[in-house]
């Protein structure tokens, strides 16, 4: 007999664990499937493992600038097997947090891998609780997905790794190319150059952070060069040929790199495969997505999925807001669909990025006839305080017939603490708000949100500081 649940769900990660716990305080009945541990790639080889890696660099700027600020210490040194003992801390942490909010919502944790086996039935097997079958009114499917290889770089964790061993290693090499310059090539790039590796950026596209507004990606860019990192666009990898203490890696025309070790950061793929999709009625792409509607509902009734396994932004923040569409769909109340084109975009490489709504060119692309303004850090009061100047907020409005600037289209920020200043850029950009009534709230002083403020100021034709 078959354990019967209002709510089935395969996969703990932030996918999985939101609509358990949303769905749990919305008073379903909810068993979720995990074959690793729960909090999934975002708390244990994601989000979290990154962004701590990226704090213990930030540390290591703030000692290089500590003479500034009339402090004599001696060069320091990193003991970087103590900072992951550090950040493996915050996971742990993390990780006790969320077991404990599942089991005080009674929700039943089965460890173990799931399959699909038809409408509203789900197999569970190969985990400590063993082989089981469990029926669902609902079933949510929530797999995530796991980095992209390419031919020619096998992964074997010594040299050539992805971020799932990086984030794990207990040293940094002195070179390392990083294949990839998007989001994880990105802030391992920054973080690795921060901490004295030397770094190559290999990105097949003319630049790196493809989907970045223009100026904001330059700006990065230039930052990078800077800090030493290389960086070649539009290029090639052939292969690399291990030797000596690491490997030489072939790119573009006959260019070659020797380094200690390799990261490949060239996207994730969907884990729909142990799903065991075939068959069932629920269709993938050609690339292993899930296919799902506007409220994550699959090609079969009954069963949505949601996060890395669906096409849509591989982000852990979308996942939740994808739980929270989906558990509404199935109380029948008519949720909102997540509109894609204006998610929150943060990326915590040095400089931070952080975005929502259309870049100027997507803008004008979409057909908008735009205003736009750019305002930098190197005039704002707290920025300099801290000794990080290197940035601009930039606001796109559409234009109205009148020539003024109407309603917010994007926000793009670069810079410091930029991605804990997004918020009201979200806002502006989801309220739809326009600029005159954007620029109407006090921001405080001294502070870096000012320079949000500023920009929209001068989107009105009128402004204090710019
Ligand atoms: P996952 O987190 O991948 O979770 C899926 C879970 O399902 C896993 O625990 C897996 O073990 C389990 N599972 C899979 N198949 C089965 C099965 N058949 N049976 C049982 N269990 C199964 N996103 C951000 O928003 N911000 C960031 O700063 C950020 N940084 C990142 C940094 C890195 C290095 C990486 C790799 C990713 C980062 N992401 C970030 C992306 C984020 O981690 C993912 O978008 C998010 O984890 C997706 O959640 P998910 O639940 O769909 O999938
Ligand atoms: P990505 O899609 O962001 O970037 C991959 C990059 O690799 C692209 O620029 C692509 O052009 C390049 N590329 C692909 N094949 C290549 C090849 N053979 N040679 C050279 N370059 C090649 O994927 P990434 O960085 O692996 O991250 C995966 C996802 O994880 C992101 O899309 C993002 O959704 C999420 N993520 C989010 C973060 C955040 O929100 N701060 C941080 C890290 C990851």
């Amino acid at each position: 007999m078959a354990d019967r649940h209002d709510l089935v769900i395969i996969g703990g990660g932030p996918g999985g664990y939101a609509a358990a716990l949303y769905g749990a305080s919305a008073g379903l009945d909810v068993a979720m499937i995990e074959n690793q541990k729960v909090g999934g790639t975002c708390l244990h080889v994601g989000c979290i493992p990154a962004k701590s890696l990226l704090e213990t660099a930030a540390v290591r700027r703030a000692l290089a600038s500590a003479a500034e600020y009339g402090f004599t210490i001696d060069e320091p040194a990193l003991d970087f097997g103590v900072s992951q003992d550090r950040n493996q801390g915050v996971i742990d942490k993390l990780h006790k947090g969320l077991s404990s909010l599942l089991g005080n919502r009674k929700i039943r944790v089965v460890n173990g891998t799931g399959r699909l086996l038809g409408p509203g039935r789900v197999g569970v097997s190969g985990g400590e609780d063993g082989d089981l079958e469990l029926e669902g009114d609902a079933v949510v499917l929530a797999a995530g997905s796991v980095p992209r290889t390419i031919p020619g770089f096998e992964v074997d964790g010594q040299v050539v790794l992805t971020s799932d061993e990086l984030v794990k290693a207990r040293d940094l090499p002195t070179s390392a190319v990083v294949i990839g310059g998007g989001a994880i090539g990105c802030e391992f790039a920054s973080m690795m150059a921060d901490l004295g590796t030397e770094v190559t950026i290999l990105e097949a596209l003319p630049k790196i952070l493809p989907g970045l507004d223009t100026d904001v990606a330059k700006l990065v860019e230039r930052s990078f060069k800077k800090r030493g990192i290389t960086i070649h666009t539009g290029v090639e990898v052939k292969g690399h040929e291990p030797g000596g203490a690491g490997t030489t890696v072939q790119f573009g025309d006959d260019q070659s790199i020797e380094v200690e070790r390799v990261v490949v950061s060239v996207g994730r793929r969907p884990l729909s495969d142990a799903l065991a999709l075939d068959g069932t009625g629920v269709e993938v792409d050609e690339r292993g997505f899930v296919k799902v509607d506007e409220n994550c509902r699959t090609t079969l009734e009954g069963v949505w999925a949601v996060g890395d396994l669906v096409p849509t932004a591989q982000l852990a923040h979308v996942a939740f807001a994808e739980a929270i569409v989906v558990i509404k769909d199935i109380l029948g109340e008519d949720p909102t669909p997540v509109d894609y084109t204006r998610v929150p975009w943060c990326i915590y490489c040095h400089p931070e990025v952080a975005f929502a709504g259309l870049s100027e060119d997507a803008a004008k692309e979409a057909g908008h006839d735009v205003v736009t303004v750019k305002h930098r850090f190197g005039g704002n009061g707290r920025a300099l305080i801290i000794g990080e100047a290197d940035g601009l907020v930039k606001v796109i409005a559409a234009k109205d017939a009148d020539g003024r600037a109407g309603q917010i289209l994007g926000v793009h920020m670069v810079g410091p603490w930029v991605t804990e200043q997004l918020g009201q850029g979200y806002l502006a950009v989801n309220w739809e708000a326009t600029v005159d009534e954007v620029a109407q709230f006090i921001q405080p002083h001294p502070s870096l949100s000012e320079n949000f403020g500023e920009a929209v100021m001068a989107l009105t034709g009128r402004g204090l500081h710019g």
